[in-house]
């Protein structure tokens, strides 16, 4: 080959992967991009929020934060609803297989947030509300280790 030839190979090479890349980012489906909506605002701000809240003592913020955790994790069921893999998503299709587990999994997340909001976050029982948090914590994990892939290395 020549040293032309190797270059304009290597440039098809690099447009090739960049439009492989956008494509991903443009034509990801709704579905997916709503759902990972609904984890980095329904429950990763409100998660730090609520860390926040109960290490500053607003017991106000706190109960408003675990609400509104509450009321995000009552949206996981329906936004899983449907299989859909057709993008950059880490959701695993167990999710679709074990759809009464991991809706149950969904419940738990509420009920847990529930009872901070409702029971624990005035009350200024600083033991009970770290250990409510916890549990809150242990509802994510709990559906991460089986229902989402590990992080892909960056490269
Ligand atoms: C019932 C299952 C379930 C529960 C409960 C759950 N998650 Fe998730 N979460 C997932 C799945 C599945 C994904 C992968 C979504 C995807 O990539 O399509 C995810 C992804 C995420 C992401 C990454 C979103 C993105 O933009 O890629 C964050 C952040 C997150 N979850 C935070 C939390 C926190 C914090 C909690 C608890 C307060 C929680 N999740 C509870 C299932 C759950």
């Amino acid at each position: 080959m020549t040293h032309w030839k190797k270059c304009s190979v290597l440039i098809l090479a690099a447009v090739f992967i960049t439009g492989c890349a956008e494509f991903n980012t443009v034509f990801e489906s709704q579905a997916i991009k709503s759902r990972k909506n609904l984890m980095r605002k329904g429950m990763g701000k409100n998660m730090k929020a609520i860390k926040a809240a109960a290490k500053s003592g607003d017991s106000a913020a706190l109960a408003k934060s675990a609400n509104a955790l509450y009321k995000a994790a009552g949206k996981i069921k329906k936004a899983y609803a449907k299989k859909d893999m057709d993008g950059n998503t880490r959701a695993l299709p167990a999710i679709w297989k074990d759809k009464g587990d991991f809706n149950q999994k969904a419940d738990n997340l509420a009920a847990s947030a529930a009872v901070l909001a409702q029971v624990w976050a005035k009350s200024g029982n600083k033991a009970q509300i770290t250990a409510s948090i916890k549990r809150i914590g242990k509802s994510c994990g709990a559906c991460h280790k089986p229902y989402r892939a590990k992080k892909k290395k960056k490269m």
